[in-house]
C-alpha cells in the first residue's frame, strides 16, 4: 500500500503516520503538508531517514503537484485543514481556501487519475452544529442534519458536501469520518488542553470562556487514528462514520482536572469573555463504528488518559516552548520557504 496523507505534520496527521506505521509496517507513506503555522516537521523528525516515509512540502491547492503525487498513491487520507475555531472567527478566508477549495482540488486530482482510489475525508462532529446541555441522551448520529455554526465548521461542512457530491456524481470511492475533540501529544498549543497545560507550567493563568459549562466529547488521538485506519480499510463507499470518545466533560470539569493533575489551585482560572457563537455541547453516538467496523474507543477514559497527556507535555517542554516561541517555525521557514497555496 502506498498511502498519501495530507496534513501529516499537524497534530492528528503526525500521530496517524506513527500509528499506521506501527499497525501496518509494510506500507509506504507520503506526507503532503504546506507547513502552515500548525504544521511542524519536528513532530516526525525521527522519521526523516526511514525508507517507508517521504515528506513533500506543498499545498493541496497545487493541482500540478497533486497530479504528480496521485498516480503513486493507492489511497488518500485527507487531514490537511485550517483547524481552529477562534482563528476562523478572526478571519475565515484561509478556511474557505484550504478546507473547501483545497478539498475540491484533491477530489479533482483524484478524479483525473483513478476514481477507484479510496479517499478518506477526515471531518469533524462540529458540522452537526450544537446540542443542548440539558438533554444528555441526545447525541449526534450520522443522520443528524448538517448545521454548522462557526466559519470553521461551515468550511468543513462545505468540504463534506463536496466529497459526498463527488461520490454521487462521479462514483469516487470516498468515506467521511466525523470525530469529536482530540487530545494527546503534539497538539498545537492554541487548542484548549495544550494551551492550559503549558500556560500552567509557565505559571500563567488559563482563560476559560464564558460560564465554562460548554461540553465536549474528548477522544485520545490514538483512538481516532485507529478508527480512521478501520474506515480506510473497511468503511463502505459513500458513507460517513461518527467517531467519539464516550467521554463528555464540561470545560470547567476539564479545567479542574488539569489543575488537579498539575497540583495548581482554582485561582489560576481566569474567566474571560465567551467565544462568539460558542457551541454549547458536542456528543457523539459512535454505535455505527462499533456495529459495522467493530471499533470503539479504548484509550480515552479519564482521568488516566488526561494525566498521561499532561505528563507528555511536562516531559516535552522543549517541543512546546519552541512551538510557542515560533523557534521551529523560523527554522522550517528558512529550510522550506513560506507556505505555498497557489
Ligand atoms: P492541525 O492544525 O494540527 O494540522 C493541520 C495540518 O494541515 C498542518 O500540518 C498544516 O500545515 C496542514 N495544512 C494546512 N493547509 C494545508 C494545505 N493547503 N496543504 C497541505 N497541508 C496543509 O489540525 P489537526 O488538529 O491535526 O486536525 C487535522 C484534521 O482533523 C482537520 O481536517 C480537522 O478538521 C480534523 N479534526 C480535528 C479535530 C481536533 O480535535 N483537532 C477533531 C475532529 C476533526
Ligand atoms: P478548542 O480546543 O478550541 O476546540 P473546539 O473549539 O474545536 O471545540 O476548544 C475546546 C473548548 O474549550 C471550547 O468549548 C472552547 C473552550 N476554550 C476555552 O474556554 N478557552 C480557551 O482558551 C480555548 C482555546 C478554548
Amino acid at each position: 500500500m502506498n498511502l498519501l496523507v495530507t496534513g501529516g505534520c499537524g497534530f492528528i496527521g503526525s500521530n496517524f503516520i506513527r500509528f499506521v506505521h506501527n499497525a501496518r509496517p509494510q506500507w509506504k507513506i507520503t506526507n503532503l503538508d504546506a507547513l502552515t503555522y500548525s504544521g511542524n516537521p519536528e513532530n516526525l523528525a525521527d522519521l526523516d531517514s526511514q525508507p517507508w516515509y517521504t515528506f513533500t512540502h506543498g499545498s493541496i491547492n497545487d493541482r500540478t503537484l497533486l497530479d504528480k503525487l496521485m498516480p503513486q498513491a493507492d489511497a488518500v487520507v485527507h487531514f490537511a485543514a485550517e483547524s481552529h475555531v477562534d482563528r476562523s472567527i478572526l478571519d475565515s478566508g484561509p478556511f474557505i481556501q484550504t478546507n473547501i477549495v483545497g478539498t475540491q482540488c484533491l477530489l479533482d486530482a483524484l478524479r483525473a487519475n483513478d476514481i477507484n482510489k479510496r479517499f478518506v475525508h477526515v471531518s469533524t462532529d462540529e458540522v452537526y452544529g450544537e446540542l443542548p446541555i440539558d438533554k444528555p441522551d441526545v447525541k449526534f448520529t450520522e443522520q443528524t442534519p448538517i448545521a454548522p455554526n462557526s466559519p470553521y465548521s461551515a468550511s468543513k461542512a462545505g468540504s463534506d458536501l463536496l466529497v459526498a457530491a463527488y461520490h454521487h456524481t462521479f462514483s469516487l470511492d470516498t468515506v467521511i469520518t466525523r470525530c469529536s475533540n482530540n487530545f494527546g501529544p503534539y497538539q498545537f498549543p492554541e487548542k484548549v488542553i495544550p494551551l492550559f497545560v503549558t500556560n500552567l507550567i509557565e505559571g500563567k493563568k488559563v482563560p476559560l470562556y464564558g460560564d465554562g459549562q460548554n461540553i465536549r466529547d474528548w477522544i485520545h488521538v490514538d483512538d481516532h487514528c485507529e478508527a480512521v485506519l478501520a474506515v480506510l480499510e473497511k468503511g463502505k463507499p459513500g458513507q460517513a462514520y461518527n467517531i467519539g470518545g464516550n467521554n463528555e466533560q464540561s470545560n470547567l470539569q476539564l479545567t479542574r482536572a488539569i489543575l488537579e493533575t498539575l497540583g495548581k489551585g482554582k485561582d489560576m482560572i481566569q474567566h474571560v469573555e465567551d467565544r462568539l457563537g460558542h457551541d454549547r455541547r458536542y456528543a457523539i453516538d459512535c454505535s455505527k463504528m462499533k456495529q459495522e467496523l467493530n471499533w470503539q474507543p479504548t484509550r480515552s477514559a479519564w482521568p488516566q488518559a488526561l494525566e498521561k497527556t499532561v505528563q507528555w507535555y511536562t516531559e516535552n517542554e522543549t517541543w512546546w516552548r519552541n512551538v510557542k516561541s515560533g523557534q521551529y517555525r523560523q527554522y522550517y521557514q528558512q529550510q522550506y520557504g513560506n507556505r505555498t497555496t497557489n
